[in-house]
């Protein structure tokens, strides 16, 4: 599938999550590792809120079965990233039958990767857990600057992410990446980003679902060719989403509020990504394009909004105290 078709707003994408790494295809020293990690899971006092933290053994558990079903539905896009542990393996392991040609694969490349200047082995290490040889998008995760702690091995007046941007382009070039683009950066990293680019990100895939419409950063992609995936894109089905006003326009299409939500995703020009352990769900998301949301009803899914994240915001987190190392040691700095 080439990038030009995602523009078309019939595609919706399937987020394939943090998975725990297999635990005999992993290397020994990965297998006590994994091995524990699991153990610990399964009795309870493994990590299980938060960014980056959400329980991975369902998606773990459910990641093959869903993205074959997801392929039978007709829904081939999938995301990805090398920070979503074993992800990219099971991808690769539920597709293997699937002409590459008819799928579209994004992943992204991890933040402690750009921070310690290793975009290019991370880059190919996702390849070799894809078992491809060549991705349909690649990402850098994550705006990751420079902290302001003494690190003399770089120039401090270029951020961390135009320096491995211009890797990505390098990528790019070699045909090994069809598109690049970025993921959680805000209008003003894009506009520091432009001042170093030789080609501009093609997309930025960022949170956003009703209660988070961000019509800024949306307007301001639109204007630049920049194709939005939406993540968290239907916000887990926060129960705030299911007032009246939503019900009300399900019911008039006779579809959930979740169809609706993605639909209004697709009628803007977005490409939202959902996650889901549960192959119902899959089905059920691929049945919307056989209804058209008015402009009224499209506005009053835009009403929701209330500035609600999920997710931490990029332009509120502190770089300084080394955040890219985990959720645990930044979550305290950010909203
Ligand atoms: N670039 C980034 O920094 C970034 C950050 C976050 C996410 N992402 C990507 O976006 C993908 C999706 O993110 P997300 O998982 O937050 O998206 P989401 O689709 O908004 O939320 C998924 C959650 O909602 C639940 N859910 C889905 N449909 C539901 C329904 N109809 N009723 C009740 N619950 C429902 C799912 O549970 P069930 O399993 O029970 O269905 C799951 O727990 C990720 O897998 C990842 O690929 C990217």
């Amino acid at each position: 599938m080439r990038f030009e078709e995602l523009k078309d707003g019939n595609k919706v994408a399937f987020g394939t999550n943090i998975t725990l790494p297999f635990l005999f295809d992993s290397g020994v020293n990965n297998f006590a590792k994994t091995f524990l990690q699991r153990l610990k899971m399964y009795a309870g006092k493994g990590p299980r809120e938060g960014w980056g933290k959400n329980v991975t053994l369902k998606a773990t558990d459910s990641l093959i079965s869903c993205v074959q079903q997801s392929c039978k539905s007709g829904i081939r896009v999938f995301d990805c990233s090398r920070a979503y542990d074993g992800s990219e393996q099971r991808l690769a392991k539920a597709i293997k039958n699937e002409p590459r040609e008819n799928v579209f694969i994004i992943t992204k490349i991890d933040d402690d990767s750009q921070f310690r200047g290793r975009v290019e082995a991370c880059f190919e290490e996702s390849l070799r857990q894809l078992h491809m040889d060549y991705v349909d998008l690649l990402l850098l995760h994550w705006p990751v600057d420079y902290p302001r702690i003494g690190d003399d091995r770089f120039d401090h007046s270029v951020p961390v992410y135009a320096r491995s941007w211009h890797i990505l382009e390098e990528i790019y070039k070699s045909g090994r990446a069809k598109a690049i683009g970025v993921a959680n950066f805000s209008v003003a990293q894009l506009e520091r980003l432009r001042q170093y680019a030789d080609v501009m990100p093609m997309a930025d895939e960022f949170e956003c679902h009703p209660l988070c419409v961000r019509k800024e950063l949306n307007e301001y992609c639109v204007k630049h060719d920049i194709q939005v995936f939406a993540y968290a894109c239907l916000c887990s089905m926060d129960a705030r989403l299911r007032n009246e006003n939503m019900q009300r326009i399900a019911k008039a299409h006779d579809k959930t509020i979740a169809q609706i939500i993605l639909k209004w995703h697709m009628q803007e020009g977005r490409v939202p990504i959902f996650g889901t352990s549960k192959k119902e769900r899959i089905c059920e998301y691929a049945q919307l394009n056989d209804f058209i949301l008015t402009d009224s009803e499209l506005a009053m899914i835009d009403r929701q909004n209330i500035n609600y994240r999920r997710f931490p915001d990029s332009e509120r987190c502190d770089f300084t105290k080394g955040i890219w190392l985990g959720w645990e040691k930044y979550k305290d700095y950010c909203p």
